[in-house]
């Protein structure tokens, strides 16, 4: 069976608790639970990661490359900031989903750019967490 991973950057374990006007009130447990779910009814294993350390989540993108078919990934401010995030993506064969709860193109204009995009094969954002989900039916579709 494939895997896919389900990365999660910084602030994103106080989903459902912090600032649920703009990322809503499901927790992450919530979000893995219904991606794993989706993923399961889809053929597809699930491995979900959180970390707030920038370097945590590299390790798992290296991890990934030996275990995952594919990456759906929010990395949180992390996005605008991390050239080694893009750079351990760019090292990772499969296919890429970016996710961003709000739509960062409504917010602040540091939230506009993202270095991940530049690698990731599709970008969701603003569909609030209901985003994870599609971006791993996405990710079914192109493993299929
Ligand atoms: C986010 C958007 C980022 O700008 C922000 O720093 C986050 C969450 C989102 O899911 O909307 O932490 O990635």
């Amino acid at each position: 069976m494939k895997t896919v991973y389900l990365l999660n950057g910084p602030n994103l374990n106080l989903l459902g608790k912090r600032q649920p006007e703009i990322y809503g009130h499901e927790t992450l447990a919530d979000v893995v639970q219904s991606c794993t779910t989706t993923a399961s009814a889809l053929g597809l294993g699930l491995y979900a990661f959180q970390s707030n350390h920038e370097g945590a989540i590299i390790d798992k993108i290296h991890e990934a490359r030996d275990k995952a078919a594919g990456i759906v990934i929010n990395p949180g401010a992390f996005t605008h900031t991390s050239v080694a995030i893009l750079d351990a993506l760019n090292a990772f064969e499969g296919p890429v989903i970016e996710v961003h709860i709000s739509n960062v193109h409504k917010r602040e204009t540091f939230r506009h750019h993202s270095y991940v995009s530049l690698r990731a094969e599709g970008v969701i954002a603003g569909l609030g967490t209901e985003g994870y989900l599609a971006a791993v039916r996405r990710l079914a579709m192109l493993l299929a």
